[in-house]
């Protein structure tokens, strides 16, 4: 029942995300499970996709998409990320998985380091007392919690809000330009 709520309402973030990101060439899914997300981005939009987890058993063995497309899936903590060259990556999304990293800080920090001047990070995830804090027992942040992270890691234009009728944080920002960094 908790997983058809959660299963029903997947697709329409993924199309959310995809509509956001879609200018991208190359994202990276941090925290990205079964590579849904991954496998989705790259189908519709050919997008070059990389998607990392710290724990591999959720990967999929065939990772292609429908036409054949080969993409990426990494076991790695997000707090380092060693594939990835500074300012390679387009856009950095994560879904349903900042709430677990142990060093949230650290992983926002090692994204600046990765996303290119003006590159963009989208942040998806269960606010504090949703309806999944209650299914799943887990601690989850507030969306101003979410706000204060991003801007004190550095990201500029940080916009937080609720979706999904106030059950999914959906927050947005920018690596600041390349001449704006301090
Ligand atoms: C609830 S799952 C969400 C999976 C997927 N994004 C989705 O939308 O279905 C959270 C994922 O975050 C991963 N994770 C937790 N801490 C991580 C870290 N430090 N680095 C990378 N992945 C991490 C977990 O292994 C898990 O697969």
């Amino acid at each position: 029942m908790k997983d058809d709520f959660y299963e029903r309402m997947k697709p329409r973030l993924h199309k959310r995300i995809g509509r956001e990101l879609r200018l991208a060439r190359h994202v990276l899914d941090l925290g990205c499970g079964s590579c849904d997300l991954v496998r989705y981005l790259v189908e519709t939009y050919c997008q070059e996709v990389t998607g990392v987890d710290i724990a591999s058993d959720s990967f999929p063995k065939r990772r292609r998409s429908r036409e054949g497309v080969r993409f990426r899936c990494l076991r790695r903590d997000a707090v380092r990320l060693p594939f990835a060259a500074d300012g390679s990556a387009d856009a950095v999304v994560t879904m349903w998985a900042l709430h677990e990293m142990k060093r949230p800080t650290s992983v926002l920090a090692e994204t600046r380091r990765v996303l290119r001047s003006g590159g963009e990070l989208l942040v998806v995830d269960f606010p504090k007392d949703s309806l999944a804090q209650k299914l799943w027992d887990e601690d989850y942040y507030r969306p101003d919690e979410v706000k204060r992270l991003l801007e004190e890691t550095g990201f500029s234009e940080v916009r937080v809000r609720l979706i999904e009728r106030g059950q999914v944080i959906w927050a947005r920002a920018y690596q600041p330009m390349a001449e704006t960094i301090q």
